[in-house]
C-alpha cells in the first residue's frame, strides 16, 4: 500500500506491505526516512520522527535559526553535499568545472507509468505499487533540475531508483548519481559476498562502525571480487531469528555500495552504479536513471530474508518465459573436451548424456574460426569445418535426432586478435586513449558503445539461433575490462541493448549468462538470462561456500552446478559421486566431464541420480530454501514445497569418532506424521582401501586388478535409513543411523568419510 499522509506535523509517505515498510516525512522539503525495514501501520509515522537540536556544536543549519534542522543528524532517504549534511552523498554535480549544490526541494509526488522507464536498462516487473515523489532544485542557476526519487513495493522487497532529469538551460557533469541512500538506525553487522575466479560469493561479515565499508567493483562486470548484493543485520542474528536486511542492484558493471555509522548512530546505506572515473553529461533536455536497487527485510533471520529474495527473484526478475519453468539437465562438453573435439566425439558424448537422462545438450567453445585453443578465432562465427564438418546445423540435427535439446556457447563481446573479426575491424576494440592495448587470455574486448559493433553481434548470433534450431545459449564473457568511468558504464548499457535485441523476440531460448564462471552473477543479468552460471569451480566442497553465498540472494533455480570429473580439475580433490550431485541437485544440474571414460558403476550412479533429481526438480529449484543449524563442519540445506521436503546433509573434513547425528527439518506441520527417507546412494569398494584385506578371505592388493576392477563394476549401498515422526519431532531433530568408525558394513552404514553428504526426502505419510 502506498499513501500521501497529511498531518499537521507535515507530509508523510507510507509504502508498506507485510513483507517491508518505508516511511518518509517531507522536512525543510527534504525526504527524511522515518523507516525502512519491519511493516509497522502508518499510525505510527509521528512517534517515528526525529528531531535533535543542535548545541554549540559546528554543524550547519539547513534553516537558519531552527536548531532542529541539522541535515547531518537526521535520517535522510537522500542528500548533497552542500546543505549541512557531510556524511557520504548519493550525488556529485559539477557545473562549470566546479561543484554545485543543487539542493533539491520537493515539489509533488505522482505515479510512474512504465512507458517513463529507460528502454535499455533492465527493470525488476510486477510491482504492486509505484510512487514518485519529484524533487526540484532549489539552487538559483539550476531552475528546473529535476530529481524523481522513485519507490515501487513488491510482495517481499521495495525497489528504489533515481532519476536526474535536466530541464535547466545549463549543462551539467555528473560525477556521482547513488540509485537509493538510506539512514538506518542501530548497530549493524554488514555481510558482503567476494571472492575471484573459482572462489566466487565466499560471505565475509564485519561490523559497521564509523569507517565506511565500501563494496564495489572496477573490471567492468558485477564482478566475482564483491557482487554488488549485501547484508546489514543485527548483531546476533541467526539462521532462524534476528533481524536482516538484504541489498541489492539491477546492474551488471561497475558498482558501489557503501555503509558507515554516523555520530549520531544512523547508518548510512548507498548502493548505485561506481562513481569511479565517471564524468557523464548531462545536458539540457537529458536524463539520467539509475538502476533499480532492491531492498528486503527480515525479522526471521537469513532463512527469512532468503525467501524473501528468492521470491523477489523468480517473481519479478526471471524473464516471464521461464518463471518457475523447470530448467533441463544439460550436458556441458567443456570440461571434458576443452578444444579437442569434432562431430563423432561430440555425439558420442551425446548418446552417453541422454543415455544417463540428460535433455540438452551444451557444445561450449571452440566450435568456430580457427578456435583449436583461446588464442584465435574469437569473434568469427563461421562454423569450424575442420571439427564440424556438417556444420552446426547437422549436429543439432543430430542432437535432436537423439531426442536431446541443442545448446551452444558463445563469447560476443571478445575477440581475438588473430581473428577475421579483428583483422577487419581493428578499430572496434574497446581501449582507453593512449594506452593498451591490454590483453587478458588473449582477448580485447569490442567497443559496445558503437552501434556497428553491437549491430555485428545481434546480426552474427541471430543468424546462428535461428539456423541452427538452437534452445539454450551459454554467454559468456571472460576478461576485466581496459576501460573505466563514462566508457565502462556506456559499455553495459550497449551489453543490454544487444541483450534484448537478441533475446527478446525469442522468449523461449534459456539463456545462462557466465564470466569465466560468477563474474557477472547479478540481478541485472538475470532479467535476460534465468540462470547463471556460478563458477568454473565445480568441485562440491568449494561449490558448498559458493553456493551458500549466492543462496543468501539469489534462488536455487539461478544457480548452473553441474557433476563433474574427481579428482576435480582445480582443486586435484577426490570426492564421491553421491556429493558432487548432491550439491548440484540445489541449483540447475547438469553433467560436465568426458562420459567416455565414464565407469560402468558411475554412469549407473548417475543414472539412477538423474532420474531422482528430475522427479523433484521443481522443489530443488523452486522450493522454498532454508538452513538448518547443524553442528560445526556441517551444513544443512533444504527445500520445501509445503508437501515435499529435501535436506541436503554435507560434511567437509570427518572428526574421528564422530557424534551422533541429528536431522533437523524446518517448518514441517508440527502435528502431522512425516515420513523420512534417505536417497539411496552407493558407495566405491574402493573406500575401504586398506581394510579390505581384512574384509575378503583372502588379502587382497589393494591397488591391484581384482579391486580396480571391483572399483569399476561394483558398487555398495551407502547410509539407508527412513523414520516415520511428526513435524514436532523433525524440528526438535532426529538421531541419524550410524557412522563408520572402523568396523561392521550394513547396508544402512553411513560411510562418511571426508566430504561426505546425504540427502533426505520428507514427505507426508500416507
Ligand atoms: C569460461 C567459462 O566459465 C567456462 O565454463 C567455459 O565456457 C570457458 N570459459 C570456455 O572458454
Amino acid at each position: 500500500m502506498i499513501r500521501q499522509i497529511k498531518k499537521s506535523g507535515g507530509q508523510y509517505f507510507y509504502i508498506g506491505n507485510g513483507a517491508v515498510c518505508c516511511m518518509l516525512k517531507i522536512a525543510y522539503g527534504k525526504a527524511q526516512l522515518l523507516h525502512l525495514g519491519a511493516p509497522l501501520s502508518e499510525d505510527d509515522c509521528e512517534a517515528l520522527c526525529c528531531e535533535t537540536v543542535l548545541g554549540w556544536e559546528p554543524g550547519v543549519l539547513y534553516r537558519e535559526g531552527d536548531t532542529r534542522s541539522c541535515l547531518d543528524e537526521l535520517p535522510l532517504a537522500w542528500s548533497e553535499r552542500g546543505t549541512g549534511d557531510y556524511r557520504e552523498t548519493p550525488v556529485g554535480l559539477l557545473y562549470e568545472g566546479t561543484e554545485i549544490c543543487p539542493d533539491f526541494v520537493w515539489s509533488s509526488a505522482g505515479e510512474v507509468n512504465t512507458e517513463e522507464y529507460d528502454a535499455v536498462l533492465p527493470h525488476a516487473r510486477g510491482a504492486q505499487e509505484t510512487v514518485k515523489l519529484v524533487f526540484t532544485s532549489s539552487n538559483r542557476l539550476l531552475e528546473g533540475l529535476t530529481l524523481e526519487l522513485r519507490f515501487s513495493l513488491f510482495e517481499t522487497a521495495l525497489v528504489r531508483q533515481a532519476v536526474l532529469i535536466n530541464r535547466s538551460d545549463k549543462p551539467l557533469k555528473v560525477m556521482k548519481l547513488m540509485s537509493a541512500c538510506a539512514d538506518l538506525q542501530g548497530s549493524f553487522m554488514v555481510s558482503t559476498f567476494d571472492g575471484g575466479w573459482i572462489r566466487e560469493a565466499h560471505i565475509h561479515t564485519v561490523p559497521v562502525t564509523r569507517s565506511r565499508v565500501a563494496n564495489g567493483s572496477a573490471g567492468g562486470f558485477s564482478s566475482n571480487r564483491h557482487n554488488p548484493g549485501f547484508l546489514l543485520s543485527r548483531p546476533g542474528v541467526s539462521d532462524d531469528a534476528g533481524e536482516v536486511y538484504g541489498f541489492n542492484l539491477l546492474w551488471s558493471g561497475n558498482h558501489y555500495s557503501s555503509v558507515q555509522r554516523s555520530s549520531v548512530g544512523f547508518t548510512r546505506v548507498l548502493q548505485g552504479i561506481s562513481p569511479d572515473g565517471l564524468c557523464l553529461d548531462l545536458l539540457p533536455g537529458g536524463r539520467i536513471e539509475t538502476p533499480e536497487a532492491v531492498a528486503a527485510w527480515s525479522g526471521r533471520g537469513y532463512n527469512g530474508l532468503m525467501e524473501n529474495m528468492h521470491r523477489f527473484v523468480n517473481e519479478s526478475v526471471i524473464p516471464e518465459a521461464w518463471r518457475y519453468q523447470e530448467r533441463p539437465v544439460l550436458y556441458n562438453n567443456w570440461e571434458g573436451c576443452m578444444f579437442k573435439f569434432n562431430e563423432g566425439k561430440l555425439l558420442s558424448l551425446a548418446k552417453k548424456a541422454k543415455k544417463i537422462g540428460c535433455e540438452l545438450f551444451v557444445l561450449d567453445d571452440g566450435w568456430f574460426g580457427e578456435r583449436d585453443n583461446d588464442q584465435a578465432g574469437l569473434g568469427d562465427y563461421s562454423v569450424n569445418r575442420r571439427k564440424l564438418p556438417n556444420g552446426l546445423e547437422g549436429l543439432s540435427k543430430k542432437i535432436h535426432d537423439l531426442g536431446m535439446q541443442f545448446g551452444l556457447w558463445f563469447e560476443p563481446e571478445a575477440v581475438n586478435p588473430d581473428s577475421d573479426c579483428f583483422r577487419q575491424h581493428p578499430d572496434w576494440v574497446l581501449s582507453s586513449p593512449g594506452t593498451g592495448p591490454f590483453y587478458a587470455r588473449n582477448e580485447l574486448l569490442l567497443d559496445l558503445t558503437k552501434p556497428e559493433v553491437r549491430d555485428y553481434i545481434v546480426e552474427s548470433v541471430s543468424a546462428i539461433l535461428d539456423k541452427a534450431d538452437i534452445q539454450y545459449v551459454k554467454w559468456d564473457m571472460n576478461r576485466n575490462s581496459p576501460v573505466s568511468g563514462n566508457k565502462a558504464y556506456e559499455y553495459i548499457l550497449g551489453l543490454y541493448d544487444v541483450l534484448h535485441r537478441i533475446f527478446d523476440s525469442r522468449p523461449r531460448i534459456l539463456l545462462e549468462s557466465c564470466a569465466s564462471g560468477g563474474n557477472r552473477f547479478d540481478l541485472g543479468m538475470l532479467c535476460f538470462s534465468p540462470q547463471i552460471w556460478a563458477s568454473d569451480d565445480t568441485d562440491p566442497v568449494e561449490r558448498l561456500d559458493i553456493q551458500n553465498g549466492l543462496y543468501y540472494l539469489y534462488p536455487q533455480s539461478t544457480i548452473g552446478a553441474h557433476v563433474s570429473a574427481a579428482p576435480h580439475g582445480v582443486t586435484l580433490r577426490a570426492t564421491p559421486m553421491s556429493t558432487r550431485s548432491n550439491v548440484a541437485f540445489f541449483g540447475d544440474f547438469g553433467v560436465e566431464f568426458d562420459l567416455d571414460s565414464m565407469k560402468p558403476v558411475d554412469e549407473a550412479e548417475l543414472k539412477e541420480t538423474i532420474a531422482y533429481y528430475k522427479q523433484h526438480r521443481k522443489t530443488f529449484q523452486f522450493g522454498r530454501f532454508s538452513r538448518n543449524g547443524t553442528e560445526e563442519g556441517t551444513l544443512c540445506w533444504q527445500v520445501s514445497d509445503g508437501e515435499k521436503t529435501f535436506c541436503g546433509l554435507f560434511h567437509k573434513l570427518i572428526p574421528a569418532g564422530p557424534e551422533i547425528e541429528w536431522l533437523r527439518v524446518n517448518g514441517l506441520d508440527p502435528d502431522r506424521t512425516w515420513h523420512v527417507e534417505a536417497r539411496s546412494q552407493l558407495l566405491r569398494v574402493g573406500a575401504y582401501g586398506s581394510l579390505l584385506r581384512f574384509a575378503t578371505p583372502v588379502p587382497l592388493d589393494t591397488e591391484g586388478t581384482i579391486i580396480r576392477l571391483a572399483d569399476r563394476h561394483y558398487q555398495m549401498r551407502d547410509g539407508g535409513f527412513s523414520a516415520e515422526c511428526s513435524g514436532a519431532a523433525l524440528q526438535s531433530g532426529i538421531p541419524l543411523g550410524k557412522r563408520f568408525t572402523g568396523t561392521g558394513y550394513d547396508a544402512s552404514l553411513r560411510v562418511q568419510g571426508d566430504f561426505q553428504s546425504n540427502v533426505f526426502c520428507i514427505v507426508p505419510k500416507t
